[in-house]
């Protein structure tokens, strides 16, 4: 039975409220908590709360110019839809409605390796908009191949290599809720069509739909990962990749050395390592170690445009917006996460304008206090 006690302590946002009223528990605490005493989750709003921002005046702010390059495309906007996995417990349409609507929004969208659809189908539904495919490196190779092969052949322009996920983190609701979207065949679109997988399988999906479940919970993630599975991929793909879930600074420079194309700065909101540094602690000093070559962008914790503003003042180049669009997707499908993405630029613009920012590159460290 779902109690109010199920909300976040302190996490006053009535987005998840009205998603804990739309949303089954399971599905809900699957979404909305973390690893462990989640005292990840509360170091990501710590962090963003800390910062303050000091404006500047008599700038001129008629015109504000909100985009970014990023491996020689333009974003109308510094956000990005994060890689959100099994959205079907979100909302039937899961990924299909919330790659239409970032489509509508022309808001660049990553796609997860456990999807509820297909990468292709979600494809289809993107139109022109720019889509990243995230990878969760398999135990087999030959699925990490073809996952990677089909992505290029489908039109995603850039491969996102999670990589603080060898294994699943201790999500102690999901323990006591005894649940697996996984298990529940909700993360199985692009395994389930993929004709590597498909091979490792005695019996197809529809014909043993257990043992297909089973076997991709046993290699959808590889706990021996590492810099040699990274060469590994790159030999896969043409495609520029990012590395999701650098929080070192050392490993920040070990991705340069071996050539990454991008970093995303990242906790995985919280639901990996607990009492792990928030992401926007972390980031200023992997921005020292990058010094400008690759992009830096930051995920854990975005909430709202002030948040973007904080995160870009403190080096990202671009943001990625996890459970607040998965809220939207909840509680009205495509239409409510058009509301959410519009209400966070929304404030982003009025932020800028009102501490003098004309454009991203205005916004620097200059404008903020720690207080
Ligand atoms: C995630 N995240 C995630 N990351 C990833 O690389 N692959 C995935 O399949 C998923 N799946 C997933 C499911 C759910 C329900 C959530 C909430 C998150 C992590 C995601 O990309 C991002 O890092 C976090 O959501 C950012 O934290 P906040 O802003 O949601 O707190």
């Amino acid at each position: 039975m779902k109690t109010t006690e199920d909300l976040i302590p302190n996490f006053e946002n009535h987005l998840e409220s009205h998603a804990y009223q739309k949303l089954r528990k399971e599905a809900f605490d699957y979404i909305a908590r973390g690893a462990g005493a989640e005292a990840t989750m509360q170091a990501n709003r710590h962090a963003f709360d800390k910062w303050k921002i000091r404006p500047r005046v008599l700038r001129d702010v008629s015109k504000r110019d909100h985009t970014v390059s990023l491996f020689g495309r333009t974003m109308k906007t510094p956000i990005l839809f994060a890689p959100i996995g099994v959205q079907r417990i979100a909302h039937p349409d899961g990924e299909l409605g919330s790659a239409k609507s970032a489509g509508a929004l022309e808001v660049p969208y990553i796609v997860s390796s456990a999807a509820s659809y297909a990468m292709e189908e979600i494809a289809r539904v993107s139109g022109n908009n720019i889509r990243w495919f995230q990878l969760y490196c398999s135990l087999e190779d030959c699925v990490t191949e073809s996952l990677v092969k089909r992505a290029e052949a489908s039109g995603y322009s850039a491969i996102v290599i999670t990589v603080d996920t060898p294994l699943l983190g201790l999500r102690k609701a999901d323990s006591r809720n005894g649940y697996s979207p996984l298990s529940e065949g909700n993360g199985c679109g692009n395994y389930f069509s993929d004709p590597a997988f498909c091979g490792l399988l005695e019996k197809l999906p529809n014909e043993d739909l257990e043992s297909a479940l089973m076997k991709q919970i046993e290699i959808i993630d590889r706990p021996s990962l590492n810099w040699g599975d990274f060469k590994k991929i790159r030999s896969y793909t043409k495609l520029p990749i990012l590395l999701k879930g650098i929080l070192h600074p050392d490993d920040a420079q070990l991705a340069l050395e071996h050539d990454v194309d991008g970093i995303i700065v990242s906790n995985h909101g919280g639901r990996q390592l607990d009492h792990c540094i928030s992401s926007l602690d972390a980031l200023p000093d992997i921005c020292q170690v990058v010094n400008g070559r690759i992009p830096v962008l930051l995920d854990s914790g975005i909430r709202s445009g002030v948040d973007v503003f904080k995160a870009i003042a403190l080096g990202a180049d671009a943001v990625l917006l996890g459970r607040p669009y998965i809220y939207g997707l909840a509680i009205d499908g495509e239409a409510g996460i058009a509301r959410v993405i519009e209400d966070i630029l929304h404030e982003l613009d009025v932020s800028m304008a009102l501490s003098g920012a004309r454009s991203l590159c205005d916004i620097n460290s200059h404008l903020l206090v720690e207080a």
